[in-house]
């Protein structure tokens, strides 16, 4: 596993992230995406909304807005609940969670040795006096406080007055969203359960910790579905929520795994009684192996009839579903599969990583499924100063262009052109050299061929330009490399 500063010094390299307002020192929990990342961002919600909604008969979709009305956070259990212990040191001012502080590895002045600093590891004990932690980790000096609960929602005004009255909330989440307009969408669509709503939008936390890259931020993005199930049914003799509740958990797993997260760096994590949220019946993570340990990916709750119950208190508004067969109005239970954007990009791109030698050099190659790759194709001119090459190969990469996204890049030799594309991910390069145009000069006739190279294997194929849309369209859609290009003839690296 590559640590988590190679991904950082790549991504700012090649302009996958950028620390947020970096020119005026940075936030430490913002980020933006460049121009790599906001493709490959744009291809992992891509891919989520076809496989979970377009392609399923039970999912619509939402786009609910991020400011609410402030009581769905009364009801939801946000305002009461949505909060971690806190402890600040009296001396520093710094501010920790109550049950991370022994987490932290922890400075102590130690009297054994004439006052002399020291960082001890987490949890350990001075070597010399065999004192344990009492004081503020950071600082050595100052008190804790007795914890105290901090909201982790961002607090803002609705209106040009800021008062009281007019405070409302940054969503912390975007199930929200569809809990208040499951009624509406029921009524507009005559779904009957079980059925699904889905909703990719951001979410704001006022984390406390957050690092890690982009691992845990204070604005992030979410892709949630809350799949409504009638509790009373039974499905292959088990209650309707539990059957549905394992089938996402499989659904998701599998779905991590289709786009290239290999099997053995994910695992299930089943929480315990005292780790349920308010809301969950059972919850299940996805766990990855990011590098700073086994860390939740997304989770698949089991929110009961909670939300939808809270709701209807809240709002004086019925949220049930009519069941014609038993007429009788259901309360359905939710199942909730919930993932972040930026951590399963994360994800995608540790996973992707690799280090390998060809020929004696390092090559440095991000294998993307090509569904996420950010570029599918580069177009490279083996001689930039044969005006004939360079304007087929622009030509090539404006018609490749109308179908994926494609680059045209002349501004290094060709190895390294093929280096800078394995690094970023790229599936496919094209070369355009002296035998596809010719010489005219010379009254040599091109041969209107181009020279097709696989990321992977780093395999080159020689292809007649007039059949590279064919070509391309079989193995960006997924057909194996060996069978689309078992009928060309091998071109030399
Ligand atoms: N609606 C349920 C819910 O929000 P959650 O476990 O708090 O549950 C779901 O969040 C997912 O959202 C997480 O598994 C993670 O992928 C992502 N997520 C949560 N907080 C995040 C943060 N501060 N930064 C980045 N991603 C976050």
């Amino acid at each position: 596993m590559i640590s988590m500063d190679v991904v950082v010094s790549l991504c700012k390299r090649r302009g996958f992230v950028f620390q947020s307002s970096e020119i005026y020192g940075g936030t430490g929990s913002c980020w933006d995406y460049g121009p790599l990342g906001v493709e490959l961002r744009n291809n992992i919600r891509r891919v989520w909304w076809r496989d979970f909604v377009q392609q399923r008969g039970d999912m619509v979709g939402l786009d609910a807005s991020i400011l609410m009305h402030p009581t769905v956070w009364k009801a939801s259990g946000h305002v009461d609940n949505f909060s971690d212990p806190m402890v600040d040191c009296r001396e520093c001012k710094r501010r920790f969670r109550a049950d991370q502080v022994d987490e932290l590895p922890w400075v102590h002045y130690c009297e054994a040795t004439k006052g002399n600093k020291f960082v001890i590891p987490a949890g350990e004990a001075c070597r010399h006096c065999g004192a344990r932690r009492t004081l503020c980790p950071e600082c050595g000096k100052g008190q804790l406080t007795e914890p105290r609960h901090f909201n982790l929602m961002f607090k803002t005004f609705m209106g040009p007055v800021e008062e009281d009255a007019s405070v409302t909330y940054l969503r912390p989440e975007t199930a929200q969203g569809i809990f208040v307009n499951f009624d509406n969408v029921l009524q507009s669509t005559r779904r009957k359960l079980p059925f699904g709503i889905a909703q990719i939008g951001k979410a704001f936390r006022n984390e406390i910790t957050p690092g890690n890259f982009i691992f845990r931020t204070r604005e992030f993005e979410q892709m949630e579905i809350e799949f409504f199930v009638n509790p009373h049914e039974m499905v292959d003799g088990r209650p309707a929520d539990e059957h549905w509740h394992d089938r996402w958990i499989a659904d998701c797993q599998a779905w991590f795994a289709r786009y290239g997260l290999q099997p053995d760096h994910v695992k299930l994590h089943e929480h315990a009684r005292d780790e349920l949220a308010h809301y969950s019946k059972r919850t299940v993570d996805l766990l990855y192996q990011f590098p700073m340990g086994w860390s939740e990916l997304m989770g698949i709750a089991n929110r009961t009839d909670f939300d939808l119950k809270q709701h209807a208190k809240f709002s004086g508004k019925s949220l049930t579903w009519f069941d014609e067969e038993r007429k009788e109005h259901v309360v359905p239970f939710v199942i909730e599969p919930s993932a972040g954007v930026d951590r399963a990009l994360l994800a995608f791109l540790l996973d992707a990583y690799r280090e390998e030698e060809v020929r004696g050099d390092k090559r440095v190659v991000l294998r993307f499924h090509p569904e996420l790759a950010p570029v599918k194709i580069a177009v490279l001119p083996l001689l930039k100063k044969r005006p004939e090459i360079v304007a087929t190969g622009q030509e090539l990469r404006a018609r490749l262009a109308r179908k994926w996204v494609t680059i045209y890049d002349d501004t290094a030799a060709i190895g390294r052109l093929y280096r800078r594309q394995d690094e970023v991910g790229t599936p496919y390069c094209v070369t355009v050299d002296v035998k596809t145009v010719g010489d005219s000069e010379k009254g040599e006739a091109g041969d209107q061929r181009v020279t097709i190279r696989e990321r992977d294997s780093m395999e080159q194929i020689r292809v007649p330009l007039a059949e590279l849309d064919p070509v391309f369209d079989r193995l960006l859609r997924g057909t194996a490399w060996a069978e689309v290009t078992a009928g060309y003839p091998r071109a030399e690296g």
